[in-house]
């Protein structure tokens, strides 16, 4: 998606469809615009309500410059949130699409209360290029990849300057998830661990980051058994991938951004049920995100150090796979009885966990979509965020909130890390009680995090695909996490989390 400002009203721009805003009914178009009663008494005909994403698609009768007029509804203004500008946008795009139509325009401001400029063309510009993304590598009957749609912002702006540097980073990170997808969405038979170590190597090249990967024979010196015991059923090794941007202090420590990336989560010898089983390419996720964040990392080059890092394996039943009942060290020295192969997530992160703090980070956060109790708690909506530092926490509520993102914070208290104390060992993977499993899931790992680093744990089991389509987007990964980690980076001091 080509993103650009014109400061030439939306009146005069000749293009296949202009995206207008309705809130409260009402079509969101700054100054006399004729097109304010002309759209008015065309909501009132049709059966078009506003609501939230939902699109209408009218032609432009050869009265206005454009082929057809898109509205996407934004509600009622209380409800009103970022994320449902980013969303209302894609939705657009994707109704604009499905009418044929590539050349957009919208205009800039829009008048939309309580939304600065800047933020309206970050937003929308992002929310119309993920409109437009589809997942169809695997479609044989697929249409030709046409011309890459376009969205012109047009109108004048208080700051045309800081107009188009926001559209810029909208541009990067759309860029960014757009790739990524195309990566995040490829099923357990393409996406092995070898494949996503070639794929990070080459983004790192491309944008100036540097990357270092560790194969099996490199974790076993680093003692990352806790990982290799995930991998052992698998055909293809464990791999720990990690990129680095070096910030304007290269003194300053660095945050450190940890995603589980498991390929593909059978089960192991705790094998999933089919249905259970479905969806599981996507048990990457939380690495993907990392990925994504750290391709904008690498594009916007934030003040602050950056690194990410990726635990990659496949989680697979054979005879060599770990069994319910084995013990082992991970690289801290803690050990852990696996009393359920399924949760093998957090053993592949307590070693990342690790290795992150021979970084001296000044925070970690990591990713993941590690426990389906997420989803009895939040459904698809939110991720949970559980840590040791309250006021992080809230730091990364509020960016997640700016990213269009939503995030709740769970407590970790004292009952729930007494609740995975092992019995033969230190730590056991799953809980006694077999109660809040996403908490107990975060008092897991955070066994393997001094308290005097901020930490945060994001569960995005509920939130990290869409299996169905969306109003704005098609099915497949959402890289959830991405936008908050970017939206959190962007506005850090050096070496201050
Ligand atoms: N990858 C799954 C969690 C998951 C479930 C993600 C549904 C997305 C959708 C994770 O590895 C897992 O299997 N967790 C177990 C933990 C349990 C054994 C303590 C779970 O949630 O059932
Ligand atoms: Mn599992
Ligand atoms: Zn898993």
């Amino acid at each position: 998606m080509k993103l650009s400002l014109s400061t030439q009203p939306l009146n005069t721009q000749a293009k296949e469809g202009w995206i207008v805003f309705v809130q409260n009914k009402k079509p969101l178009l700054t100054g006399k615009n004729p097109l304010k009663t002309l759209l008015s008494n065309q909501i009132k005909k049709s059966n078009f309500s506003g609501d939230f994403a939902q699109t209408a698609v009218f032609p432009g009768f050869g009265k206005v410059k454009a082929g057809h007029i898109i509205l996407a509804g934004l509600g009622k203004g209380d409800a009103f949130r970022i994320e449902t500008l980013e969303r209302a946008a894609a939705a657009a795009i994707r109704a604009g699409k499905k009418a044929g139509l590539t050349g957009f325009a919208t205009e800039s401001a829009a008048g939309l209360k309580g939304v600065s400029e800047t933020a309206f063309a970050h937003s929308v510009g992002r929310g119309a290029a993920w409109g437009s993304y589809s997942f169809d590598e695997f479609k044989t009957t697929k249409k030709k990849r046409g011309a890459e749609p376009s969205l012109v912002f047009a109108g004048p702006c208080k700051n045309a300057a800081a107009c188009r540097r926001a559209l810029a980073e909208a541009q990067v990170e759309s860029e960014a998830l757009l790739s990524t997808a195309d990566l995040a969405n490829l099923p357990g038979n393409f996406a092995t661990p070898q494949k996503i170590a070639n794929w990070s190597k080459k983004m790192a090249k491309e944008t100036g980051l540097t990357c270092s990967v560790l194969n099996k024979t490199d974790l076993k010196k680093q003692k990352c058994n806790a990982l290799l015991s995930v991998a052992a059923g698998s055909d293809t090794d464990a791999k720990i991938i990690t990129l680095k941007h070096k910030g304007s202090d290269p003194k300053a420590n660095p945050v450190v951004l940890v995603g589980k990336t498991i390929t593909f989560d059978s089960g192991g010898l705790s094998l999933k049920s089919g249905k259970n089983m479905q969806w599981m390419q996507f048990d990457k996720c939380g690495g993907m995100a990392v990925l994504a964040a750290m391709n904008m990392v690498a594009r916007l080059k934030p003040k602050a150090s950056v690194i990410g890092i990726l635990t990659v394996a496949e989680n697979m039943p054979s005879g060599g796979a770990s069994r319910p009942g084995d013990i082992v060290k991970s690289r801290s020295g803690k050990t852990i009885e696996i009393l359920n192969t399924d949760a093998e997530g957090r053993l592949a992160l307590c070693d990342a966990l690790d290795l992150a703090l021979t970084h001296k980070p000044a925070a970690i956060v990591d990713l993941a979509t590690l426990t389906g109790a997420v989803i009895m708690a939040l459904g698809h909506t939110a991720a949970a965020i559980v840590g040791n530092n309250h006021r992080f926490n809230q730091k990364l509520i509020k960016a997640a909130e700016n990213g269009g993102e939503r995030l709740w914070e769970l407590p970790l208290w004292q009952e729930h890390k007494e609740d995975i104390k092992g019995t033969f060992a230190d730590l056991q993977n799953i809980s006694k009680s077999g109660t809040a499993g996403t908490i107990t899931a975060g008092a897991f790992l955070s066994e393997f995090v001094p308290d005097n680093v901020p930490w945060a744990h994001i569960d995005i089991a509920g939130t990290a695909w869409e299996e169905t389509p969306k109003a704005w987007m098609a099915p497949g990964v959402t890289l959830f996490g991405a936008r908050t980690l970017i939206e959190w980076i962007k506005g850090m001091d050096i070496g201050n989390e």
